[in-house]
């Protein structure tokens, strides 16, 4: 089979399509034909070698040497103890952590897999995993978002935003995106109220209050988005500048105290509410924004830009 194989940190150029044996499954383990599969930030991580990501995959050189962590395909073997899913089943999920998703087959455990709806697209699918569950997680269960409130999405255009606004428009709340000029039309399109060009305005000094931020970049000193936030206004991370990480686990504590904001990190829960985008998904009140489909022949153009920030959305490559 093929798949995109690294065998040194680096850049994008580090990835090479390679013919490899395709992968049998463990007892507990599913084979899916990969039909789909999209970019997260973690492969980049994973792919660069950053202090942290070479903790978990080999210092010198990466232990595992696929990458991928959002697939969408077809089970074509199931292991022995498999018991929720069977051979022929549609299914998508985030195999953080065993990775191995930009590949023509990988293997899965159940726990990471979902059913994939017959009307959700494989490329739709492989969109979702992450960036859906750290906006659910963000917005729902540490942001507590309420019906009425004034949400700003920082880093809004690219996967966790587009997923974000989408869940949220919902409890009829008025939303505003900041992102590079280029994207805002989209952001637009999708459903923000209002937009912020980061590069001509800073939405930290516009005056301008909010209820509830979703940060995906993390980007300013914690006081900076506590100045915006409405009393008992709540600040939600999902990721972004790891000394401002530090910062909002040192402050946050004391910024609830003396401000009583809320300042939270969000901690990724693989695959928990793949269900409930399924059911969000069905009822027509999210429709994932893909950049792409990128033919596998195509992915360093898919890297690439999903390293300058360029793209829109998600990133999605075919297998
Ligand atoms: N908490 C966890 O357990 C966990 C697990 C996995 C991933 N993560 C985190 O989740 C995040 C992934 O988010 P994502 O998939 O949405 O990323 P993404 O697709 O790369 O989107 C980020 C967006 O931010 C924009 N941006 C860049 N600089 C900005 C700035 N200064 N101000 C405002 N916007 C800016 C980018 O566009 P331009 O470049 O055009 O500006 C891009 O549209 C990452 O922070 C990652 O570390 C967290």
């Amino acid at each position: 089979m093929k798949a995109i194989v690294y065998t040194a940190y680096g850049g994008p150029e580090v990835l090479q399509i390679k013919e490899i044996e395709k992968p049998h499954p463990k007892d507990d383990e599913v084979l899916i034909k990969v039909h789909a599969v999209s970019i997260n930030d973690w492969d980049f991580g994973l792919m660069n070698g950053d202090f942290i990501n070479r903790m978990l995959n080999g210092f010198l050189k990466p232990k595992r040497k696929i990458l991928g962590s959002d697939i969408a395909g077809r089970i074509e073997a199931v292991g022995k103890n498999i018991t929720q899913f069977k051979t022929g089943d549609d299914v998508y999920g985030d195999l953080s952590g065993d990775w191995g998703g930009f590949a023509e087959y990988t293997c899965a455990r159940e726990k990471a897999l979902a059913l994939k709806p017959a009307t959700m697209s494989f490329e739709e699918a492989a969109a979702i995993p992450q960036a859906a569950m750290l906006a659910v997680q963000g917005l729902i269960d540490k942001g507590k978002i309420q019906p009425g409130q004034k949400l700003l999405i920082n880093g809004a255009g690219g996967g966790v935003g587009s997923f974000a606004v989408q869940i949220a428009k919902p409890y009829g709340i008025e939303i505003t995106g900041v992102d590079s000029a280029g994207k805002l039309d989209m952001l637009r399109s999708i459903g923000f109220d209002h937009v912020i060009d980061y590069t001509k305005e800073d939405f930290t000094k516009s005056g301008r209050r909010y209820d509830l931020i979703l940060d995906v970049k993390t980007n300013r000193p914690m006081f900076d988005y506590v100045r915006v936030l409405n009393p008992k206004g709540m600040y939600v991370t999902v990721g972004g500048s790891m000394s401002r990480l530090l910062q909002a686990l040192v402050l946050g504590p004391w910024i609830s105290i003396i401000y009583k904001n809320r300042i939270c990190i969000v901690a990724l829960k693989p695959n928990k509410d793949l269900v409930y985008m399924n059911k969000l998904f069905e009822a027509g009140t999210i429709k994932p924004v893909i950049d792409g489909p990128y033919r596998l022949d195509d992915f360093l153009k898919a890297f690439r830009l999903f390293g300058q920030g360029d793209h829109k959305g998600k990133v999605v490559i075919t297998m």
